[in-house]
C-alpha cells in the first residue's frame, strides 16, 4: 500500500520560461459568477475572499482571462490583488486575450485593446504569461496572418507587455500545431487530461519534446468529478453521454470502498504527472481552497490507483469533444 501523494504546493519550474508555479493553481473562470454548467452566482465578497485564501496558503499561479464573467473575474481578482497590497513576489499572474463579449473580431488589433483592458482591470503594467484564449474560434491561417492575434502577441512579447506566451484551448490537434509554431513557451489545455479523458496524451508529448510547459485544467471535467455525475451530470460544460456517466459511477464506486473522494484521485491524477507544471482548479468560494489541499493530499493506495487507472483507459480515445 503506497500513500505517497503529490504536495500542492511544491514549486514546479514553468518549462523553460524561467517562471515557476505551484502545482495547484486557482482558475477564475466562475469568479464572477458563470452561466456555464453548473452555472452559478458568487457574491463578490465570497470572490475576494477566495483570492485571499489562494494567497494567504501560498498558490502561486492565478489563472484568468479578459472574457470570464465578461471581465468580472478579472475586475475581482484586480480587487483581491489592490486589498493584498498587490500582487505578491513570486506570485504568477497570467491572463489570455479573447474578443470583445459578443463579436468574432480576434484581430492583432483586438488583441492589443484585450491586454490594455486585462492591464488596467489588474492593476498590472505588465504579464508575465499571456494565453492565446481557446483559438478554436478562429482558423490557424487567420490566427497566424499578418494583422492576426498571433503577430499581435508577438509583438506585445518584444515591446516588454508580456514576458511570455502561452495557447489555451480545447482541440488537442489545433494545439499542437500551434506548439509547432515554435511561438509558445506554455501550452493549456482542459478537459482532456483527467480521469475520464485522456485525449490530451500526443499533445503532452510534442510539449515535452519541445520544451514546452503544460498546464492542465479543469481536472474536475468542471465539476462531474468533484461533485458526482447525479450532482453534475455535464461533463467540459455539456451534458455527458451515458458511457462516461457509467465510467464516472464506476469510480465513485471504486473510490468509495477505498474510502477515497473521487475528488481526490481525479486532482490527484493530474497532480502526481511529473509531464504537468501546473493543475488549474476552478475555485470561487474561500472554504474551497482548504478543501482542495486536503483533496490533494488524501492517501489513495496502489491498489485503487491500479482499478482507477484501468476504468480510466478508455479516455484515450477522449469522450467526443
Ligand atoms: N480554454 C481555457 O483556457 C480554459 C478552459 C477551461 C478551464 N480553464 C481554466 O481552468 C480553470 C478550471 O476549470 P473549471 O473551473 O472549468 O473546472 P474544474 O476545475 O474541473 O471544476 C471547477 C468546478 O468545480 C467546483 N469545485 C471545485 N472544488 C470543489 C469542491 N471541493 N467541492 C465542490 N465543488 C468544487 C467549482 O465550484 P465553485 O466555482 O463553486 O468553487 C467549479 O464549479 C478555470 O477556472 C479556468 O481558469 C481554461
Amino acid at each position: 500500500m503506497s500513500t505517497t501523494t503529490p504536495d500542492p504546493l511544491a514549486t514546479r519550474p514553468l518549462g523553460r520560461t524561467g517562471l515557476s508555479t505551484t502545482a495547484l493553481a486557482l482558475g477564475t473562470s466562475s469568479l464572477g459568477g458563470t452561466t456555464i454548467p453548473p452555472a452559478h452566482d458568487v457574491p463578490e465578497e465570497e470572490a475576494l475572499a477566495t483570492v485571499e485564501e489562494v494567497l494567504r496558503r501560498g498558490i502561486t499561479h492565478l489563472d484568468t482571462s479578459n472574457q470570464y464573467g465578461d471581465g468580472e473575474s478579472e475586475r475581482r481578482l484586480g480587487l483581491g490583488l489592490r486589498r493584498a497590497g498587490g500582487l505578491p513576489d513570486g506570485v504568477l499572474l497570467a491572463t489570455k486575450v479573447d474578443p470583445l463579449p459578443g463579436s468574432d473580431d480576434f484581430s492583432g488589433a483586438r488583441v492589443r485593446r484585450s491586454v490594455q483592458e486585462s492591464l488596467e482591470r489588474l492593476g498590472r503594467e505588465r504579464f508575465d504569461l499571456v494565453h492565446l484564449h481557446d483559438p478554436e474560434r478562429i482558423s490557424f491561417e487567420d490566427a497566424t496572418a499578418p494583422g492576426g492575434p498571433v503577430e499581435a502577441l508577438l509583438a506585445l512579447r518584444e515591446e516588454g507587455l508580456v514576458g511570455h506566451l502561452g495557447v489555451a484551448g480545447g482541440p488537442v490537434d489545433l494545439l499542437r500545431r500551434y506548439v509547432a509554431t515554435g511561438v509558445f513557451e506554455v501550452v493549456l489545455t482542459h478537459n482532456r487530461l483527467t480521469l475520464v479523458d485522456s485525449s490530451a496524451e500526443p499533445l503532452v508529448e510534442d510539449a515535452a519534446a519541445a520544451g514546452v510547459a503544460v498546464v492542465n485544467a479543469a481536472p474536475y471535467g468542471g465539476g462531474m468529478l468533484v461533485r458526482g455525475p447525479d450532482e453534475v451530470p455535464t461533463y467540459c460544460y455539456r451534458p455527458a453521454g451515458e458511457d462516461v456517466l457509467a465510467r464516472v459511477r464506476e469510480m465513485q464506486r471504486v473510490c468509495e470502498e477505498a474510502g477515497v473522494p473521487l475528488a481526490a484521485a481525479a486532482l490527484q491524477h493530474s497532480l502526481r504527472d511529473e509531464r504537468v507544471a501546473a493543475t488549474v482548479v476552478g475555485m470561487s468560494a474561500p472554504g474551497r481552497v482548504a478543501r482542495t489541499l486536503e483533496l490533494a493530499r488524501h492517501p489513495v493506495d496502489d491498489a485503487t490507483w491500479a482499478r482507477l487507472e484501468e476504468l480510466a483507459a478508455p479516455g484515450r480515445a477522449g469522450v467526443g469533444l
